[in-house]
């Protein structure tokens, strides 16, 4: 088995933006792909958040960001949590794919979200993190069907009891 891309999961740091709204981006239109239309990869691309949304995203009140790291402190992975267990965000860089980052950074944040109370975790998983999260004991609740623009696309409502 191939060794993780990362070196450590560290918490958010407000200069990490930038490279965060870059590897969102990097992660939709090489990853995203696999599982959906250059038109529906588009229109999710085009929800990226640019860096100070981004911050806004990872550091407002009631969330917590983690971040996997290369050696050289270069985010290869990310993940963002709500204190009522909702994963708002969850990117892995195409490098870092099928390396086993995302799987500890899950693992991370089910650790943060035990220390944060213990809400139940859900999430809209993409076509391609579905197979993650149902590894790690989410539960399929729902198909969302909808649209960004005018391109319909879909993704999954998933739980996982506390
Ligand atoms: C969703 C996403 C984070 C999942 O990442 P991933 O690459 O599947 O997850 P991992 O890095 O944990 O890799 C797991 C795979 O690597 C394999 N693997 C290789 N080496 C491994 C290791 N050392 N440890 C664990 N798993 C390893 C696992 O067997 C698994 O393969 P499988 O999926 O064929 O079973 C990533 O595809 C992504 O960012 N996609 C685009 C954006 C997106 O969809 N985000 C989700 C929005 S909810």
């Amino acid at each position: 088995m191939p060794q993780p891309a990362h070196s450590q999961i560290r918490p958010y740091r407000s200069d990490d933006a930038p490279a965060l709204s870059a590897l969102y981006r990097r992660s939709v239109e090489v990853l995203g792909p696999r599982h959906y239309t250059p038109a529906q990869v588009a229109a999710w691309a085009s929800l990226t958040p640019d860096p100070e949304a981004m911050h806004a995203r990872c550091a407002g009140p009631g969330r917590a960001a983690l971040v996997a790291v290369d050696a050289a402190d270069r985010p290869v992975a990310f993940a963002v949590l709500e204190s009522d267990g909702h994963i708002d965000l969850f990117y892995a860089a195409p490098e870092a794919a099928g390396s086993g980052t995302a799987t500890a950074l899950l693992c991370a944040v089910e650790g943060e979200a035990r220390e944060l109370g213990g809400a139940a975790l859900h999430v809209e998983a993409s076509e391609g993190a579905r197979s993650l999260f149902l590894k790690r004991g989410f539960a399929t609740v729902a198909r969302r069907d909808f649209e960004v623009g005018n391109v319909a696309i879909h993704n999954y409502a998933m739980r996982k009891p506390s």
